[in-house]
């Protein structure tokens, strides 16, 4: 099924980034998703570009479950990291997956100039900005003057 989401066009992963692929799909590797049978990896990339990666990691209690994205954020935030130039996602799908709304919601806290790449197997991607994917977002600015 082709993505209805907004998008700036199919097109390959910029070599300089393919660094990123293999550090999302070695973390999508390891990702325990025996639920949903849906393994994602990501790597994310901090402004002084150190490498965080993440896989999902589901749980018998489902809601306990967490997205690829938000694994990598966490280790990133434990590690000292605060700014981000881009993620990219993997999975085994045929489409390119992007990142579902609340790992959105957590990146936009840190990066809302994020740019979001999601790579296919086959190496077609898609790039999306973050501000393109989450329109009006709620952020610490949306906190203040209460
Ligand atoms: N998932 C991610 O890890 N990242 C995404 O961008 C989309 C969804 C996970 C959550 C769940 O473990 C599985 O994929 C199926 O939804």
């Amino acid at each position: 099924m082709t993505s209805s989401l907004p998008e700036s066009g199919d097109r390959t992963l910029p070599s300089v980034h393919a660094h990123l692929r293999e550090a999302s799909e070695a973390a999508q590797a390891q990702a325990w998703a025996p639920y949903s049978h849906f393994p994602v990896g990501a790597a994310l990339e901090a402004d002084d570009g150190r490498v965080f990666v993440g896989c999902n990691v589901e749980n018998a209690s489902y809601p306990a479950g967490v997205c690829a994205e938000r694994v990598a954020l966490g280790t990133a935030i434990a590690s000292g990291a605060r700014r981000f130039a881009r993620i990219v996602i993997t999975s085994q799908h045929h489409d390119p997956t992007p990142p579902c709304g609340i790992c959105r919601q957590a990146l936009v806290e840190f990066a809302p100039a994020l740019e979001v790449y999601a790579v296919a197997p086959d190496g077609r991607a898609v790039r999306w900005s973050l501000a393109e994917l989450l329109p009006a977002p709620f952020t610490p600015a949306s906190l203040e003057n209460v």
